[in-house]
Order: C-alpha cells, then structure tokens, then sequence
C-alpha cells in the first residue's frame, strides 16, 4: 500500500512541476516498499539516493520557474528548499557513515509529511503567478530540462520510465 498517492488537491497547475512532485511521491513509496519487504542494505541506499538527488532536481526547477514569473515570496521559500537540502545531505552523510544509525521509517514519515505540507502550504502560493507569465515560466522550465538533461540525461523521464 502505498504510503502517499498523488491526488489532484496537490495540483499546483503546472504540469513538469506535477510530474516533478509525482515522481518524488514515487519514490518515497519506493523507498518504503524497500524497507517493509527487507531489501538488502544497497537497495534501500539506492532509492534514498535517487530520492534525494531527485528532490535537488526538482528544488532547483522551481528556483529557475519561480525566478523566471518575479514570484515576490521567491526567497523565503528558497530558504525552506535550503533548509530541507541541508537536512537531506546530513541524512545522507550519516547514512553513508553508519547506515544503521538512520531509521528509514523516521526519514520516511519526516519526507512524507515535508513534501505534503510544502506542495500544500508552499508551491500552491505560485500558482498564480506562474499562470500569469506562462509563456516565460514555459520557457524557463524547457531550458531546465534541456540543460540538466545535457548534464545528467532526463531525470524526469527516466523516473516516469520506472515508476
Ligand atoms: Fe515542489
Ligand atoms: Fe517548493
């Protein structure tokens, strides 16, 4: 069963923004399947892996859309990614450190409730924004693409391949 499922509520009307946050609840199920069934150390590292690198991902393709409509909250809601990056990259550290000092059940239920409250009580806030410059916000979001895929392929698209 699935720990979280994308519903339309989360919609923040902008469509690789929702695949984005798709993705991302993707895989947190992944991750939580991986430590309900016992995978083996390496699995769980992996999926915690491509979890957090994906969260980056996603984190700076909302700084550059955000950037690209002049959203006026833009920095205080950077510094909420900064303080979640921060946060991840310590999980990781300790992790690659002692695996065993990190509960992936407590990471799972801390990611779980972060990701919500934030689509819910943070992206929604651009909404009208974005909507209101989307030929800019649109091409904003396509040069992202195109770079990070020059850079490291598509991470959107071979995340959806896998889910
Ligand atoms: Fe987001
Ligand atoms: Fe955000």
């Amino acid at each position: 069963m699935p720990i979280i499922k994308w519903t339309p509520d989360l919609s923040v009307g902008f469509e690789s923004v929702d695949t984005d946050h798709q993705v991302l609840i993707g895989l947190l199920n992944e991750l939580d399947d991986a430590v309900n069934v016992g995978e083996p150390r390496e699995t769980v590292s992996r999926v915690l892996g491509s979890l957090l690198d994906y969260t980056d991902y996603h984190f700076g393709r909302e700084e550059v859309l955000m950037r690209a409509c002049r959203y006026p909250d833009m920095d205080a809601h950077i510094r909420t990614h900064d303080t979640l990056r921060a946060q991840v990259a310590d999980i990781r550290s300790r992790y690659l450190r002692s695996p065993e000092s990190i509960h992936a059940r407590e990471v799972l239920a801390f990611l779980k409730n972060w990701l919500t409250a934030h689509i819910l009580g943070r992206d929604k806030l651009y909404q009208p924004f974005m909507e209101s410059d989307l030929q800019k916000v649109g091409d904003a979001d396509r040069a992202y693409t195109e770079q990070m895929g020059q850079k490291y392929g598509d991470p959107q698209s071979s995340a959806v391949e896998r889910a």
